[in-house]
């Protein structure tokens, strides 16, 4: 039994890609967790909080050590300050700051304009507050080298009177790519004009790769601090995803909508694991540049060696995807690539029709992670030549 809301989602590709993938013990660049663990100091420091008694319920909204970690780290990371007390609330994961940004500011009947491909939870959010969602495209490159595109028109269309969100990721999962100042300004403009709440997931906003094409956060575009949610957590930036300790940061009249989920949904988020997430941000130069460093290096591997096998490669300049154009290895769609690629090659990638609106856009598409060690990589990339070299028709 599933609710109305929820039923045209039914179970996700994903639960028959693992599946398979296990069947055929495939290396798996599918899902986006890495195969190494977090820092020492980080699990320590949770481990310490366990040792000392910090077991039953935090702070609704956030241990305080945490709140203020986190008001410290946006402004390092934007120049922006925030009352740690007032304008920032702890969640289970990024996950559930959007679900309460949903539930909490999302009346039945508003409209919410995604980027496809978008973050799966994204739509099944916006569903479960009765929301309609709206989609803007983000357009593959039509030569090699080039980047995912927004187009100004498209996005603006996609706006009307309903809209009540813009819901955007940047650092972007699946594509890698990382929104312009240019672009952010298009979201902000068409924001301003129909009053709309911009909700920012920005879970990857440490991992870019370019030194010229760094992270924006739209909260810091003019006009914008006021009506944007910046959710994150540490999943991705401290290899912890398994933690779930996630957070929203907006002013106090969009807090309220948030905490007005949050403390129906979960209430508050595991106490030590807070205490270990707050030094993790704390001491963020001991583990972020050298993680960032890494997986650069993984990025260039594996695009080089995609694109040496036949892939249409795009670079990512963020996140740890990598999403790529299977065309040239026949013309069956994204699902049936990768259950091939699993019975042929034994390496699980993740077919990005998943992630569209319109599915024929990510048809031709397949997305691998890269948050993986370099051995993974390296065993993916030789199973990859030798159950596909020769078969890309160029
Ligand atoms: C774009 C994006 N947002 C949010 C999440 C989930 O974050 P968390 O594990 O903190 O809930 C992910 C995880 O893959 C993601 O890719």
């Amino acid at each position: 039994m599933v609710s109305a809301r929820l039923r045209p989602f039914g179970t996700t590709i994903f639960a028959e890609m693992t599946r398979l993938a296990i069947e055929h013990k495939a290396v798996n660049l599918s899902q986006g967790f890495p195969d190494f663990d977090g820092p020492a100091f980080v699990r320590d420091a949770a481990g310490a909080a366990i040792a000392s008694g910090k077991n039953q319920y935090a702070r609704p909204y956030g241990e305080v050590p945490l709140v203020e970690a986190i008001a410290d780290w946006h402004e390092r990371g934007t120049g922006l300050r925030v009352d740690p007390l007032a304008e920032v609330t702890v969640t289970s994961g990024c996950t559930e700051a959007i679900a309460a940004c949903m539930l909490g500011l999302i009346d039945p009947g508003d409209e919410v304009v995604l980027l496809e491909p978008y973050y799966d939870c994204y739509r099944a959010c916006v569903a479960m507050a009765g929301g309609v969602a709206k989609f803007v495209p983000l357009r593959t490159p039509t030569e090699a080298g080039g980047v995912f595109t927004l187009d100004r028109a498209e996005l603006r269309a996609s706006f009307g009177p309903r809209t009540k969100a813009v819901l955007l990721n940047t650092p972007h999962n699946p594509t890698g790519k990382v929104l312009t100042r240019e672009e952010l300004g298009w979201i902000g403009e068409c924001a301003i004009e129909h009053d709309a709440i911009v909700i920012s997931d920005e879970v990857y906003e440490k991992l870019v790769f370019e030194a010229d094409h760094p992270h924006v956060s739209i909260a810091t575009l003019p006009g914008m601090r006021e009506r944007t949610i910046v959710c994150s957590s540490i999943g991705k930036t401290f290899s912890l995803t398994g933690w779930k300790v996630g957070w929203a940061i907006a002013p106090e009249r969009l807090t309220a909508g948030v905490r007005a989920a949050h403390q129906f949904l979960t209430f508050a988020t595991a106490t030590p694991l807070q205490h270990g997430a707050a030094e993790a941000l704390r001491r963020a130069d001991e583990y972020v540049p050298g993680l960032v460093a890494e997986l650069r290096e993984s990025r260039d591997m594996l695009a080089e060696a995609l694109a040496s096998l036949g892939f249409g490669v795009t670079r990512p300049e963020g996140a740890y995807f990598i999403m790529v154009d299977h065309s040239a290895f026949g013309d069956g769609d994204d699902v049936a690539f990768c259950k091939r690629l699993i019975e042929r090659a034994g390496v699980a990638a993740i077919p990005p029709s998943a992630f569209y609106n319109e599915k024929s856009l990510g048809r031709s598409l397949v997305r691998f992670a890269f948050c993986k060690k370099r051995a993974t990589l390296e065993e993916a990339v030789r199973r990859l030549r030798a159950g596909l070299n020769g078969s890309a028709v160029r």
